[in-house]
């Protein structure tokens, strides 16, 4: 075992900090993880621990979230700055002035958005469970406004039949995945089986056999009888698969489709952050209550 991955086991012991990662860090920040999981999993997994200390490597939204749902937990970022880009094409102002001009509107935000914008929401959802939301909890509302992604609220309205009022935010490696990238990838491996996050734009979504959340594709995968994917979602994924499912064969629509974001939490980073107690996510009083239940929503209709 390497010095920082001892480093770091120590430390995590002495503090009974739990560390949590998104599925897209990279392989060795995954593999110090104590849980390695999807948007949804890992608010889950931080509102179940017992631990006081929760280092969360994976980007700005996902540790307010933890924050959250556990606001007298230390929840640190081990990088200040990896933050989420579709997450900051909406802020809360905007959010609330599209509220005034639907003001019969339920709203309903990804979580991909920052804590001010969950707080000025109705409910939350991933990409795990906006299907779900949507068709259940939502099924009398007449009108929602979805925010901020437009392709995941496209998708939700085709698996749905219901119109949004859709902010126009995107995640910028899922629209860089094309068209040309699936038919190419297919070309090359006319056997496997095309799965796409539903971040992607809809002339992706069109070639896919499966749109999965990230954990929805690892839990697919190890249950599926095929052994090759094309994988539509950023690179990081590929670790777990790869571990979980040795003998299965996996490629990547576009080796391009990477979160700068998401690989800025490193071992050396994660060992300060241990280290110095840094970065800690601090939220406003008065936002807590409002953002958590428009999380607690999308935990109990989940
Ligand atoms: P998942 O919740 O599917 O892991 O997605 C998070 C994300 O940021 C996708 O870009
Ligand atoms: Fe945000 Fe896209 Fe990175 Fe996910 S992959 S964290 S949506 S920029």
């Amino acid at each position: 075992m390497d010095n920082l991955k001892r480093d770091i086991l120590k430390l995590k012991q002495e503090k009974k900090a739990l560390i949590l990662a998104h599925n897209y860090q990279l392989p060795e920040v995954q593999d110090v993880a104590d849980f390695v999981g999807d948007s949804l999993g890992l608010s889950i997994a931080a509102s179940q621990t017992e631990a006081k200390i929760i280092v969360f490597c994976g980007v700005f939204f996902m540790a307010e979230t933890a924050k959250i749902l556990s606001p007298q937990k230390v929840v640190l970022l081990p990088d200040k700055e990896a933050g989420c880009p579709m997450a900051d094409m909406i802020t809360a102002p905007q959010l609330r002035e599209l509220k005034r001009l639907h003001p019969q509107a339920v709203s309903l935000c990804y979580v991909n958005t920052s804590a001010a914008v969950k707080a000025e929401c109705d409910y939350c959802c991933t990409s795990a469970n906006a299907v779900k939301i949507v068709g259940e909890s939502l099924k009398s509302v007449a009108e929602i406004i979805f925010v901020p992604d437009q392709h995941l609220a496209r998708y939700v309205a085709s698996q749905t039949g219901r119109d949004f009022i859709i902010w126009p935010g995107y995640c910028p490696v899922h629209v860089d995945i094309t068209p040309e990238h699936i038919e190419e990838a297919k070309k090359h491996y006319p056997q496997a089986l095309v799965l796409v996050h539903p971040e992607c734009c809809q002339e992706v979504i069109a070639l896919a056999d499966h749109v999965l959340s990230t954990e929805g594709m690892c839990q697919y995968v190890k249950n599926s009888p095929v052994s090759t994917f094309i994988v539509g979602t950023e690179v990081g994924i590929l670790h777990r698969l790869k571990k979980e499912n040795p003998a299965k064969h996996f490629y990547p629509v576009s080796e391009n489709a990477v979160c700068a974001d998401m690989k800025k939490i490193t071992l050396e980073k994660i060992v300060l952050s241990l280290e110095r107690m840094e970065y800690q996510i601090e939220l406003p009083e008065e936002i807590i209550p409002k953002a958590q239940k428009s999380i607690r929503r999308m935990l109990q209709s989940t």
